[in-house]
């Protein structure tokens, strides 16, 4: 009946995508989200990807098996705080239909990279600015690890915070697991 949280985040993007959008990933990992932007944008569409670690770039594209896929993402390794200014270099005039945010560490990969919220909350913030009305940005935070609650805490206080004139905002969570992650969806209007 309940999704588990990374399936609801994907059922949700999907819903919004349409052939021909274009698409971010802000936290690539190893590309799972990338790879299921890519089918859903189609031919005609484009994803970016963002990530600091080169092995999770890699991985990603290494996913991207799927016929067509890799010509319509492009993957960058920087910081997804700059977000704004790196999508309108490669995509000048364009906004993103969906913005998906998978926030933790990579599994398997290195920890130190860890999203934090001093880069997560500019993200957040200029994925608001630049995701098209009738859009969707998804978050999913993870308290169960080091700076995990923290970082889950400081994103939840910025989602309470949009005024919903700008955005509705839902959060879904498996309310009595322990250290469940939860799932943010934002949508501006
Ligand atoms: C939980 S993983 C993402 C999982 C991925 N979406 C997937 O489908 O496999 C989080 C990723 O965020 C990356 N990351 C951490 N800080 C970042 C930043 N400031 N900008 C972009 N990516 C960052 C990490 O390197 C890590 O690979």
């Amino acid at each position: 009946m309940f999704h588990p949280i990374l399936n609801q985040a994907h059922a949700w993007v999907e819903r919004v995508l349409r052939p021909g959008d274009l698409a971010v990933d802000a936290t690539v990992g190893n590309g799972r989200d990338t790879a299921i932007l890519a089918e859903r944008v189609g031919p005609g569409g484009r994803v970016i990807g963002f990530d600091l670690q080169q092995d999770a770039l890699d991985a990603a594209s290494a996913r991207l098996t799927s016929p067509g896929t890799a010509d319509r993402v492009t993957l960058v390794r920087t910081g997804h705080e700059g977000m704004a200014r790196v999508v309108a270099q490669h995509f000048p005039g364009r906004r993103p239909k969906a913005v998906m945010f998978n926030l933790g560490y990579r599994p398997g990969g290195d920890r130190a990279f860890a999203t934090r919220p001093v880069t997560t909350l500019p993200a957040l913030a200029a994925a608001l600015d630049i995701v098209l009305p009738g859009g969707i940005i998804t978050i999913v935070c993870y308290p169960g690890h080091a700076g995990g609650k923290d970082e889950q805490d400081a994103v939840l206080a910025w989602a309470r915070a949009i005024p919903s004139v700008r955005a509705t905002v839902v959060l879904y969570q498996f309310w009595n697991a322990v250290n469940a992650p939860c799932l943010l969806a934002v949508t501006p209007k």
